[in-house]
């Protein structure tokens, strides 16, 4: 069976992470298949993006050297952002056609990302492994206690996505407002803002809540 995933490997007692699954299995999840046709289309449109403008502008509380995970990475835009400042980034998403493209234009960088195809629907990190975590318009809530536990004490999680603000049905993929505060409240709250941001396909813009929280100190 081919392996697909990321060995998460960190100094100390820690144990590797590993997801083995089929890689048919994985190319035929449904946000694989969603995810792998956008990119084929606008795929490379999507990279003459910038960072995320809160990336950008906290880039400052980034470590000066450390891991740093990028979870749903997509075509890469933050990983590559963070790479470019000699951070070890390790890029996942469930697209195998994104981290494709991510891998190419780390290389027409000269910087390193590593990449692994992996489905945060169900993920498991090693404790305190990582330095920082981006979080960018993504939301798998069961990833929530994944992240607590790969953060090493004192690691920030960076997180923006988008917030359900109308009455009615809400998709899973929307946060409430004030849930992500919420969720990460006992960490030290470094930012915290619901706002709106410019969407990447339809241009509009769109409610999103944004934190920057450090993980407690054991
Ligand atoms: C809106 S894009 C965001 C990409 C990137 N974070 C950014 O801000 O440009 C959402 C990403 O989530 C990934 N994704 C969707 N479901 C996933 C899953 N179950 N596991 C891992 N990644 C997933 C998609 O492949 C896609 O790259």
């Amino acid at each position: 069976m081919p392996k697909l995933g990321y060995d998460l490997q960190c100094p100390g007692s820690c144990s590797p992470v590993t997801q083995v699954i089929e890689e048919t299995v994985m190319s035929q999840h449904p946000d694989a298949v969603k995810w792998n046709g956008r990119y084929q289309t606008d795929g490379h449109y999507r990279q003459q993006g910038t960072a995320s403008q809160l990336l950008q502008d906290f880039a400052h509380l980034l470590p000066q050297n450390g891991v740093v995970l990028d979870a749903a990475a997509g075509v890469g835009v933050n990983a590559l952002f963070v790479a470019q400042r000699s951070l070890h980034v390790v890029a996942l998403d469930i697209s195998e056609v994104g981290l494709q493209l991510l891998r190419q234009k780390a290389a027409e960088l000269n910087v390193v990302v590593e990449t692994a195809v992996f489905d945060l629907t169900y993920p498991y990190f090693p404790k305190n492994c990582v330095d920082a975590i981006l979080n960018f318009r993504f939301l798998e809530r069961a990833a929530f206690p994944a992240y607590r536990q790969a953060l090493r004490p004192a690691g920030l999680l960076f997180f923006e996505t988008f917030v359900h603000k109308e009455a009615g049905d809400t998709p899973t993929y929307l946060l409430e407002p004030g849930e992500l505060h919420h969720a990460f409240a006992d960490f030290e709250i470094v930012h915290s803002l619901e706002t709106a941001v410019r969407g990447h396909r339809s241009g509009k813009m769109r409610p999103v809540a944004q934190l920057i929280a450090r993980k407690p100190e054991d």
